[in-house]
């Protein structure tokens, strides 16, 4: 019996390129993104279901939950880059980056439980960030969602091991996917000597491929990672490797 894997964020980036990954290794998929148009192409090409959903929006987990009549593996890749400081982030900006990086993660994560109690298990994979860890400049909102959702997927591991649910969170550094971009547009870089920039500042010289971030999603959703539960894998290229 194949997997079932519900993947949000699953457009564009390292959601895609999870979906994509996922797909070759015979999942049945549930996408979920906003952007419809995006979406549907992928899921035509990955033989996959989708909902176009907002994840922001009250009950749209347990929507998608519920059509996939099942979950065993759960990816949320939906996220956005807000590159301000604190005097620079209004109270909508505020709560625009809580809503889609943790409360929508949280929503899914919560809808998630019950169908993979129900399954004898699953896994969850969330998506943090190196500033989940520690913090940049100009990333008030954006770093302190992403250490909550480090935290939450610890606290959900704690609570549900015992129902054989395993949680991870993947913390990518710079990856070439068009939240770079538009966090590069933001502080008003041009893309190419952005990315050359932060690539330069890593240990291995370049930035991430989405694909080679979805490997570590794909690793940890599987039973290869049968004992690891309420880590962190940090995929940067070494960017944290001095602290
Ligand atoms: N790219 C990086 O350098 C990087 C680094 C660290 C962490 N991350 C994290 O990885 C995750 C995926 O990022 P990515 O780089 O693939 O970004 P991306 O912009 O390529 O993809 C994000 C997807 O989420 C979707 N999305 C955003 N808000 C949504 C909403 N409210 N409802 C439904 N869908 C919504 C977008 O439409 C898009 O398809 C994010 O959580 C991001 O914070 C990315």
């Amino acid at each position: 019996m194949s997997r079932i894997a519900v993947v949000t964020g699953a457009a564009s980036g390292i959601g895609a390129a999870s979906a994509r990954r996922l797909a070759d290794e015979g999942a049945e998929l549930w996408l979920v993104d906003r952007a419809e148009e995006a979406l549907g192409q992928l899921a035509v090409r990955l033989s996959a279901n989708w909902v176009a959903a907002d994840v922001t929006e009250p009950g749209a987990a347990e929507r998608v939950l519920d059509r996939a009549g099942g979950v065993d593996v759960l990816v949320t890749a939906a996220g956005a880059i807000l590159r301000r400081t604190a005097e620079e982030t209004s109270d909508a900006d505020w709560e625009a980056a809580l809503a889609v990086n943790l409360t929508a993660t949280f929503r899914f994560c919560r809808a998630a439980i019950p169908a993979m109690r129900e399954r004898g298990g699953g896994a969850i994979v969330t998506l943090g960030s190196g500033w989940g860890l520690v913090a940049g400049p100009r990333a008030v909102a954006y770093a302190a969602t992403k250490a909550a959702v480090v935290n939450l997927t610890r606290a959900i591991a704690i609570d549900h091991g015992p129902d054989g649910i395993r949680a991870n969170c993947v913390c990518p550094g710079d990856t070439d996917t068009p939240l770079l971009h538009d966090e590069l547009a933001q502080l008003g870089e041009e893309a190419a000597a952005g990315i050359a920039a932060s690539a330069a500042g890593r240990p291995l010289g370049r930035v991430a491929a989405p694909e080679e971030i979805a490997a570590a999603v794909a690793w940890l959703a599987s039973p290869d990672a049968g004992q690891v539960t309420g880590t962190t894998l940090v995929v940067d290229g070494g960017g944290l490797a001095g602290g």
